[in-house]
């Protein structure tokens, strides 16, 4: 009896001590302990006739899981332990001194790390950051992970689809990629890591956030926004990756889930030619009839980009998922459709994505079927709405995954287990065109049956709007989870023949 009053105890006291804490700390507490939240005041008189309630209800009714579901699922590579933590308060803990700012491209010590956190909070900005000094590393990431309000997550592209996988029971996922003693004990149970993927330290990523307005030293950032940096070898290197596809045979996966390509790029030209042809050639040995979903994630180089498409990282796996900024940079890289766009502004062109993707499943996919490449399929995400291209004959239940994936976009963002409609709101055009050009059609989105389909060639389009988080929680991962979802909810035809 002791033991539990005594927990409860520590509980009311940490839950005290939390509510002290400030604003950020109730929402990380209501987003994990799942407090009721209270009715919002904004909530709309009408809300039951509202477009999004309409849209809500038609996914509640439409999105079925396909008769063929996977039963084994085989997830890697990346994977590593996030932990969010007030910049400023880990500087003091770490007893360093406000001070001038200068940017480092590496960092080699406390005085590097201060220095260029202090330029990148001045402006502002974004910025991430390799930290060379493992020792020092692990010393700043403990008291980082100790540090009072730290929040620590479960990180990765690969460890983050995994336990969106987990939350299904029947499903069996196994997960390849560094993991160490922490992030383990934050997997979900059903997740099985093989012994060669545990190691003895866990990749920490640190993200050291401050506020807009937000003051040390002479110092004060104009906005909110965070530095990141990590002293992380084995995912740079895609160390997992070998292992990854040693393990498949002895687990005989019915889809393997990969990702982690992008970590490569922070190597450098030299590192990453050489691996990723390593990679590449892993990844051919993975046998035919498992189809393999890669996703991307965002790089910055032009030439790496250019090399997993033409160096056949695209036209080896069946399907790829995305967001709008990836799209954009395909086609730059590889001189596509729009290629003369620089960026997006503000919602994404339903018809320019619709001619970009097009163009990936022409150039670099299995449209023709005569064609020596594998990719299918294509799951695009942006804020706004998302579409599931893929070639005819291949892939079934398409509707139903993409509106799971973007319910699951609608949810997570707002740190709830359902769409509530009293935070959510429509931002999707409901009339757009299926191309940027001639010839092109008119569609229109119908709320009570939110999947407008088009085709073009042998590619069927399928598109779904999100219900948008007024005020999102926490966006990381999101892709990852829309992608996963949307894996969960789709079927592999068996007709084809090779
Ligand atoms: C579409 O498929 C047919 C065969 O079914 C093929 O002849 C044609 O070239 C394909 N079109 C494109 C654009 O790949």
């Amino acid at each position: 009896m002791w033991r539990k009053a005594l927990v409860a105890a520590l509980l009311a006291l940490a839950v005290g001590f939390f509510y002290h804490g400030g604003p950020d700390l109730q929402e990380h507490i209501l987003q994990y302990i799942g407090l009721p939240n209270f009715p919002s005041s904004s909530l709309r008189l009408n809300s039951k006739d509202s477009l999004e309630h309409v849209i809500s209800s038609a996914w509640q009714t439409l999105i079925t899981l396909p008769t063929q579901q996977w039963s084994k699922v085989a997830v890697g590579v990346n994977a590593c332990v996030d932990v969010v933590v007030s910049g400023v308060g880990l500087l003091q803990a770490l007893a360093v001194d406000p001070g001038t700012g200068q940017d480092h491209e590496v960092l080699h010590s406390k005085e590097d790390l201060k220095e260029a956190f202090i330029h990148f909070m001045g402006r502002g900005a974004a910025a991430e950051r390799f930290f060379t000094d493992k020792e020092t590393f692990q010393r700043i990431a403990r008291a980082a992970a100790e540090y009072p309000g730290a929040k620590v997550y479960v990180g990765g592209n690969a460890a983050l689809i995994g336990q969106k996988l987990a939350t299904y029971p029947d499903l069996m996922v196994l997960l390849c990629g560094p993991v160490g003693p922490k992030l383990h004990e934050m997997l979900d149970e059903q997740i099985v890591v093989p012994p060669d993927s545990l190691q003895e330290t866990d990749e920490y990523h640190l993200i050291l956030e401050y506020k807009a307005g937000e003051k040390w030293g002479s110092t004060q950032a104009p906005q909110a926004n965070r530095f990141i940096f990590s002293h992380d070898v084995s995912n740079g290197e895609m160390s997992s990756l070998e292992t990854f596809v040693a393990s498949l045979e002895d687990f005989q996966p019915d889809l393997v889930v990969l990702s982690g390509l992008h970590m490569m790029e922070g190597q450098g030209r030299e590192l990453w030619e050489e691996r990723l042809k390593e990679a590449v050639s892993a990844i051919s040995d993975i046998h035919k009839d498992i189809p393999i979903h890669l996703e991307l994630a965002s790089m910055t180089d032009r030439d790496f980009m250019n090399s997993i498409m033409q160096e056949q990282v695209m036209p080896i796996v069946s399907s790829v998922g995305l967001n709008e900024q990836e799209l954009l940079f395909l086609s730059h890289a590889g001189e596509g459709p729009h290629a003369d766009l620089p960026a997006w502004k503000g919602i994404p062109d339903v018809g320019r994505v619709s001619d970009i993707l097009l163009w990936i499943l022409e150039e670099h996919g299995r449209s023709d079927p005569s064609s020596e490449a594998d990719l299918t399929r294509i799951h695009f995400h942006t804020l706004a709405y998302h579409v599931l291209a893929t070639v005819d004959g291949y892939w079934g239940n398409q509707a139903a995954a993409v509106m799971a994936g973007a319910r699951v976009a609608s949810t997570q963002a707002c740190g709830g287990q359902s769409v509530d409609i009293s935070k959510v709101e429509l931002r999707a055009p409901l009339e757009f065109h299926s191309s940027h050009t001639e010839p092109r059609k008119k569609l229109t989105l119908n709320p009570a049956e939110p999947v407008t389909v088009w085709r073009r060639g042998n590619v069927t389009f399928h598109l779904t709007p999100v219900l948008v988080c007024k005020q999102p929680l926490r966006t990381v991962g999101l892709g990852d989870a829309i992608s996963a979802e949307g894996l969960v909810y789709s079927e592999l035809k068996t007709q084809q023949s090779f």
